[in-house]
């Protein structure tokens, strides 16, 4: 261990980033952007501007149970499913400018091959525990219950919706059988135990490689709310964990006895790292060794704070028993998002979809990167509302950083036709000026390297603000009438903060940044010769003869245009009714869901079978409560045919006096049976809620006769 650093960090030429592997079950949203590609993306970006060797990669999750639930659900295949959501993925990383090196799936045949060889060596090696174990099986389904197919109560905090490998509530990882009262995601029963053969990395065998690593290694450098984590787990004594599982979708198990079983998404996945590395440098006639086997290159994971272990514990565990690959640096992980308030839901559609925001939004990818940067949720969970997305590029981009550059560049069209003026003497504020100007970019760089990209960002609006305010006391729209001299200095030292800004921009906002460079240069940023550090060796004092700034007297500069442009109140408006329209959905589907509670269908009946039930439209003409019964009413009914008595178990929901005079829809074909020795003669249909709250169905229109329309989808009619 090096003796003179407070840290173990590296501080080398190479660097692998990752981005956390997005699920294809859906599109991506601004909880993912601002929990792990945003800062991913600023950090890749800064890096090459320090001409730092960088392979950028990320890719699409392809396996898992979540995959085969919503392909289920859609009536699709799994394939269909990751298909439709790669491509949409894929595009929205794109266009809103993640510079990946490598964006990758784990369908691709590399993968397939990376992962199972991977598995193979470390079961050759002999580095797993093979076992016959008893694992949750749903008879009615015929499958056994991994992960996302099983719910229970969390063995830790007590959550009863947590899956069979994870807790969302607590963030524990757990195996299946850990669970309480655990109930079949499919059909809702209770399982059964039944035996079968998986494959265990025995975690408990790395304890104390992990506690010597993590406990000791990174104890300062490593976030607190990751290494804390990482403490609690190793702490509770780490457990055997099956990689396989007894699934048909997934990477095939590659060894003797794994026929008609998979890879654990937890344990392909991560691989994918690896295999988009391989992928990129095979395209780029790379070797794409280095950057995963040499002790000198910085391997760094950004990812949400759900994946804590995965990448912490169980991935380093794999990497350690396989034996040649480096271990991350760091694993710079994030706290959530939520939106107006609420935890971003990816099934109540509460969520800024990326793709949306693209379309509704054209050419404002910054504006959304500086809002999610500016409230990124680095050491806590944080919270997007639209109202500070529009304040922030109202007061921020468009009057702080926007206005200095239109100041700048406006001006310096009027007096000069666009050409940079050669300075006089610099004053002391104009020294103290570029002064401050050369000490920014070590304060960003170092707020960056810590992971302290909010902190950055503000640092990079200073340099703005240090614009402003130059411009703001020097007043060149004053001296120009006075002080010719005097104002060609201004706006020179003006144009080398504007230069400054273009440059620094890059990681953060990197569209303006492009635009700002072919304004002031009128070429793009990577032909620009200059690099980070340059800006710290500005020339200060007295312009000594052929010392270059950052723009040079002479230069031609753009006719410019507005970097920025203000957001109205009515696109924040429509933004806000989409979310209240995903609320009304919601709130109209939520009291079936409660609990999962919409019941699963019946089996299916013949059309002979339907044609058998004769229902008429009746009205109650006389109620009356069964004597010592909660439930039942006795009720005369004028079906039309007869008179007749019917019992119903309604008087829970109705009071007898209620129910008279009201059209109810009867069943009358339904063979007569006593209850409490009334005969009944039929029986009048009512929707049935999860909450178990009735309501007679309509005659007209088959649907709920009540006061209460809140009845939704899926409640049953009986
Ligand atoms: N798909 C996972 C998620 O969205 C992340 C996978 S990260 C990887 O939570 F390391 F496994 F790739
Ligand atoms: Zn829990």
């Amino acid at each position: 261990m090096a003796e003179n650093s407070s840290t173990n960090s590296k501080s080398p030429n190479r660097y692998t980033i990752t981005a956390a592997l997005p699920y294809t079950n859906g599109p991506v949203h601004i909880g993912h952007l601002a929990g792990v590609y945003v800062p991913a993306d600023i950090y890749a970006r800064y890096q090459r501007l320090q001409n730092k060797d960088v392979a950028f990669v990320c890719g699409s999750d392809e396996h898992g149970v979540p995959i085969t639930i919503k392909a289920k659900k859609e009536g699709i295949t799994p394939q269909e499913v990751v298909d439709k959501y790669h491509g949409i993925i894929k595009k929205s990383f794109e266009d809103f400018g993640i510079s990946f090196d490598n964006y990758s799936r784990t369908s691709a045949k590399v993968h397939h091959d990376t992962a199972s060889a991977f598995f193979k060596k470390l079961y050759e090696d002999g580095k797993f525990i093979e076992e016959v174990t008893e694992q949750l099986y749903d008879a009615e389904a015929k499958q056994f219950l991994a992960d996302r197919f099983i719910l229970g109560t969390c063995p830790k905090c007590g959550f009863e919706e947590s899956y069979g490998d994870q807790c969302e509530n607590c963030g524990t990882s757990h195996n299946a059988t850990d669970l309480i009262n655990p109930k079949s995601a499919i059909t809702g029963n209770k399982p059964v135990l039944k035996e079968t053969r998986h494959w265990f990395l025995p975690l408990d065998q790395y304890e104390g490689f992990l506690k010597e690593w993590i406990l000791k290694e990174h104890k300062k450098d490593w976030k607190s709310n990751v290494y804390g984590q990482c403490k609690s787990w190793i702490d509770d004594g780490l457990r055997a964990r099956a990689v396989t599982r007894d699934l048909d979708w997934g990477i095939p198990v590659p060894v003797e006895g794994g026929e008609g079983k998979v890879l654990y998404v937890w344990f392909d996945a991560p691989i994918g790292y690896i295999s988009a590395t391989k992928e990129w440098a095979e395209r780029e006639g790379k070797d794409w060794k280095p950057y995963w086997k040499n002790e000198d290159t910085k391997l760094l994971h950004f990812i949400g704070k759900d994946n804590i272990v995965f990448h912490c514990i169980i991935f380093p565990s794999m990497l350690k028993a396989e034996g040649s690959y480096i271990l991350p640096d760091n694993v710079p992980a994030n706290e959530f998002l939520n939106l107006e308030g609420n935890k971003i839901s990816t099934s109540k559609n509460w969520a800024v979809w990326l793709h949306e925001y693209l379309e509704e939004f054209p050419n404002q990818q910054d504006v959304l990167r500086y809002v999610l940067t500016a409230n990124a949720p680095e050491t806590k969970d944080n919270d997007f509302t639209w109202a500070d997305f529009q304040a922030r590029n109202n007061n921020e981009l468009v009057a702080i950083f926007g206005n200095f550059i239109n100041r700048v560049v406006v001006l310096t069209n009027k007096y000069y036709d666009g050409i940079v003026p050669e300075p006089a003497d610099f004053s002391e504020v104009d020294t103290q000026t570029l002064k401050e100007l050369q000490a920014y970019p070590a304060v960003i760089a170092s707020s960056i390297e810590r992971y302290r990209f909010r902190e950055a960002q503000q640092e990079l609006m200073n340099v703005a603000r240090l614009g402003n305010k130059y411009l703001a006391d020097e007043e060149p729209w004053k001296t120009i009438k006075t002080d010719e001299a005097r104002t060609k200095t201004v706006m020179y030292i003006a144009l080398q903060i504007a230069s400054a800004l273009s440059f620094l921009s890059e990681p953060f906002l990197p569209f303006t940044s492009e635009k700002l460079r072919e304004m002031l240069t009128s070429a793009p940023l990577s032909d620009q010769k200059l690099s980070w550090n340059d800006i710290s060796s500005l020339p200060l004092g007295e312009m000594p003869k052929g010392r270059e700034g950052l723009i040079n007297p002479g230069h031609q500069i753009g006719k410019g245009e507005l970097l920025f442009s203000k957001i109205e109140d009515e696109q924040i408006q429509q933004q806000l009714d989409k979310l209240e329209a995903s609320k009304k959905a919601n709130a109209s589907t939520s009291s079936a869901t409660l609990n999962n509670a919409i019941k699963p269908q019946k089996e299916m009946i013949e059309f002979d079978d339907f044609t058998k039930l004769d229902m008429r439209v009746g009205t109650i003409i006389e109620a009356e409560k069964m004597p010592k019964t909660k439930k039942l009413l006795v009720l005369k009914v004028d079906t039309g045919i007869d008179v007749r008595t019917i019992v119903s178990g309604i008087a829970e929901s109705f009071k007898a006096e209620d129910v008279v005079g009201k059209k109810v829809t009867v069943l009358v074909n339904l063979a007569p049976r006593k209850l409490r020795g009334v005969e009944s003669q039929g029986m009048i249909l009512m929707t049935e809620t999860a909450e178990g709250k009735l309501s007679f169905v309509n005659p007209d229109t088959s649907t709920p006769l009540s006061t209460d329309d809140e009845v939704s989808n899926g409640a049953s009619i009986n």
